[in-house]
């Protein structure tokens, strides 16, 4: 990772430690081992969307990959980082195939966030009337950035302690 998606991953990783009170590793998508993941219950992915619409490459060649691990009983929460007023016909679409590959993986997603009061006219990243996962904009918006990955990481360990006590295993977070 590197730009404002690899800063905004190091405010979520701070503020999710924070709210769980566990340690948080922060790792570059390019260049982790993904069975590293099989030992973590909850997996949080961050990804710009790039090139109108398209994943950046280094998630690009990699995401079959994670679409073959077996992510079965872990948590995955998304956030992205785009320009919904640059790009609003796609707005953090790579999001969506992130998605699509954690589901296949077997991985139950977390971390959904309202579209109310966002910009724009076309996201694939949209379920209903949410976005997939968090949405960032870092080009237009970057004053709201820390107060939404703040409710968005108090949101998380909400739906962290639903699934527990909806039995799903999640024995540990990561350390
Ligand atoms: C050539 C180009 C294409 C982009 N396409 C999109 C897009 O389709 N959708 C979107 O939401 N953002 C798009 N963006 C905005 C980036 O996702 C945004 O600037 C993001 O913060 C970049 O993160 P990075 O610094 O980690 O690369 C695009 C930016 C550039 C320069």
């Amino acid at each position: 990772m590197f730009g404002a998606t690899e800063e905004v991953a190091e405010v979520v990783s701070h503020a999710l430690a924070a709210e769980l009170g566990v340690a948080v590793q922060c790792r570059d998508a390019g260049w982790l081992d993904f069975a590293e993941l099989e030992d973590q219950d909850l997996i949080v992915i961050g990804s710009c969307t790039w090139n109108i619409g398209q994943l950046p490459s280094d998630w690009e060649a990699r995401l079959e990959e994670l679409a073959q691990r077996d992510l079965r009983g872990k948590l995955v929460a998304l956030f992205g980082t785009g320009d919904a007023r640059g790009y609003p016909d796609t707005y953090l679409d790579a999001l969506d195939a992130i998605a699509k590959a954690a589901t296949a993986a077997g991985a139950t997603l977390i971390g959904e966030w309202s579209t109310a009061g966002y910009r724009f006219s076309g996201s694939l990243a949209l379920r209903g009337d949410n976005f997939v996962g968090l949405a960032l904009d870092e080009d237009n918006d970057d004053d709201l950035t820390e107060a939404r990955i703040g409710v968005w990481c108090a949101q998380l360990a909400n739906e962290v302690d639903q699934a527990r006590a909806g039995g799903l295993e999640v024995s540990a977070l990561p350390a």
